[in-house]
Formats: C-alpha cells, structure tokens, sequence
C-alpha cells in the first residue's frame, strides 16, 4: 500500500473516517485494510446472523514472475486506475473498484474470486449464455458508462488473467459462497425523504452534498455517486434492491454494517433516483422475461 502522504485519497479517506469516529452514534471504526493490503475480518455490528463462508483471493506476493505474472499486474491496474488506464472506454469517473471493493476481493462487494468457474452463465438481462468477457463490458458501458473492450484484445486477456490469479484456490464450476450482495430477505418499502437526510449525514462529507464525489487536483479520492461522472441506469446500482444491498455491508466506507436495513433503503432509494446518464439500449435488456422487480425500465 502506497504511504499515506504520498497518497492525497488515503489521507482525504483518513480524514474523513477521523471525522466520523468522532459522530454519534457511531459504534466502531472498522477500517477495511490492514497496512499488507490484505482484507481486514470485519466484525460489524449486524453482520453475526448475515456472516456467509468466504473463498480467500492469494496474496498479492503471491503473483508469479513472467509474462503471466505481467498480464496479472496489468489487469490489476486496469481495474484498480480504470479511467488512467483505458480512458477511451470509461465515460465516467469510476474504476472497476469503486465498486468491487478491496481490489475485487471484498465477499459483500461483488467479489471477483471464483468468478471465472462460474462462467459462461445464462443471464436473463442479456437473455443468452455470456462468457466472463462479455459480462466484463456490460459493466465497461453501463457502470463506467462507456464501452466494450475488444473481446479478444491484450487488456481484456489480462483483466480475466487478474481474476483467474484471484480465484486460483477456488475449484470452478460451483458458485462461491457469497458471491454478490447480501441481499435483504424481506426488503422494507424505503423513505425516500428521510434517505435524504440520512444521506446529508453519512454520505455527503465523503461523496458531496451534489452527488459528483471529490477529486483534489485530479485525483481519485471519493467517487461521485451521481450525475454525469456517475453509473449510468442500466446498471446493477441503479436498481434499489442491489444499491441497498451494497450500501447496508459496505457504507459508509469502513463502517459497512452501521446502517439498518430500512436506512439503507432510504439512502439507497434516494441516490439511485438522482439524475445520471440514459442507457440507449436498455430497451433490449431482459428480451425473454426473468426482469427483477426492482428493474427501473
Ligand atoms: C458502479 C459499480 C460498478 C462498477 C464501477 C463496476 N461494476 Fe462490475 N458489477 C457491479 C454490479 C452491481 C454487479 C452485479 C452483481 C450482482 O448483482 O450480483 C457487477 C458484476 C460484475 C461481474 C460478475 C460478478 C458475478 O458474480 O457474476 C464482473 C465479472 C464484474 N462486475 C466486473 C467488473 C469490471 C471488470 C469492472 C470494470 C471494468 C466493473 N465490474 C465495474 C457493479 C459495478
Ligand atoms: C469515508 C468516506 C465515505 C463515506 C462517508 C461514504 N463513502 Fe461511499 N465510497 C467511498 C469510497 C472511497 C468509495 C470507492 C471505494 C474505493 O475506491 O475503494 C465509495 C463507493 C461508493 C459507491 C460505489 C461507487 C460509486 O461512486 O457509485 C456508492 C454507491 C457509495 N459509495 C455510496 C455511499 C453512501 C450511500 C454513503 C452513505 C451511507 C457513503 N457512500 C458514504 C467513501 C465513502
């Protein structure tokens, strides 16, 4: 991990995380890495009755030497600096790990360990059998609201040799446990306006009182949640169901678990109904049914 000064996100998340120790009714700080990089274990106040069996990712010594090891490392850095990286397939300002925390290695955080056994997949948004490479670009033009790799191209090759060396201890062909969110058994009908509130108060030191995130001098610090850096809505966190499954487990950032079940919907139903960028072919999703019922289209 980079040292804390020579990283303004680091110490701009320091900071912040300081100032919400200090407000009530905080119960803990629960911060998410250890200095080695590695997944701290999270004991979170609600997460006892929804703790699920992990698959663990190799640690990052652990990469090889050689041309492999090398198409590894750049995938890493492409999901990790997506937009430095691959600018002309990234419309917003997001990397892949804005969302899949703890480089793709968070179980809560639409994990990426054991990921690659799963696929090719039938998916019914896509209504067809995807390889792993395709269900990559669907999250390049809808969550990066921008566009496809080329399928067969070095980048793509090196993304999906990342998430091989990430589930290299897991045998493919099962589902890993916990794979996704922690998703709600009985969603509770959310409060839009008290999500507001909730919102000023949790989320808006790190994210901005407008939704666009923080950016010191160009730099990647906290992601904008809404409006035209943001996902567009055709993507996964656009939908409450899966917003309020993400934010519950893993918002505010190194607080994951603090907020109830209802306040997680409350917040969640409010920024997913801030404006962000229109999809042009999400009329073509879910083409032979199986459409979730928390589908915004
Ligand atoms: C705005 C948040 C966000 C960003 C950014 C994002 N994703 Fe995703 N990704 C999701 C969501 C939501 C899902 C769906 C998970 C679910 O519903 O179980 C998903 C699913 C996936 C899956 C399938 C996981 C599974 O269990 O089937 C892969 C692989 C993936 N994303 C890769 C990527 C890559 C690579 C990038 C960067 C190019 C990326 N994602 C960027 C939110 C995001
Ligand atoms: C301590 C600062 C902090 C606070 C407070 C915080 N977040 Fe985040 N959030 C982050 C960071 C940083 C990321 C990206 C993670 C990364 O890059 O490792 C993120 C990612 C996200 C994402 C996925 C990426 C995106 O930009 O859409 C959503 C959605 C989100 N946060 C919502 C919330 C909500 C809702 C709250 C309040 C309940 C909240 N956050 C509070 C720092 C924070």
């Amino acid at each position: 991990m980079t040292p804390l000064h020579e990283n303004p996100r680091a110490v701009g998340l320091f900071a912040a995380m300081l100032l919400a120790a200090f407000a009530p009714p905080l119960a803990y700080v629960n911060l998410r890495r250890a200095p080695s990089g590695d997944t701290v274990a999270a004991p979170a106040p609600h997460a006892a009755a929804n703790t699920v069996a992990e698959v663990h990712a190799p640690p990052p010594a652990a990469i090889p030497n050689g041309p492999m090891g090398d198409a590894i490392r750049r995938g890493k850095l492409l999901v990790t600096r997506t937009f430095e990286t691959v600018p002309d397939h990234v419309g917003n300002g997001l990397h892949c790990t804005s969302c899949h925390l703890d480089e793709g290695t968070h179980t809560g955080a639409a994990s990426w360990v054991g990921i690659p056994g799963v696929f090719p997949e039938y998916r019914a948004r896509s209504g067809r059998v995807d390889t792993l490479e395709r269900r990559i670009n669907d999250c390049f033009e809808r969550s990066l609201n921008g566009t496809a790799l080329d399928p067969g191209s070095e980048d793509m090759a090196a993304i999906v040799a990342y998430m091989g060396f990430l589930s290299r201890d897991v045998p493919a062909g099962r589902t890993p446990p916990g794979r996704g969110f922690r998703r709600a058994e009985h969603p509770p009908t959310p409060d839009r306006a008290h999500g507001q509130t909730l919102y000023a108060q949790r989320c808006a030191s790190c994210h901005g009182a407008d939704g666009a995130g923080q950016s010191p001098g160009g730099q990647y610090a906290f992601p904008p949640v809404w409006g035209p850096r943001s996902y567009n809505i055709a993507a996964g966190l656009a939908r409450l169901d899966t917003a309020a499954s993400f934010i519950r487990w893993n918002m505010p950032l190194g607080q994951g678990g603090s907020l109830s079940e209802q306040e997680a919907y409350d917040v969640a139903d409010y920024v997913i109904h801030q404006p962000r960028p229109d999809f042009a072919r999400k009329h073509l999703d879910w083409p032979h049914g199986g459409r979730p019922r928390d589908a915004r289209y």
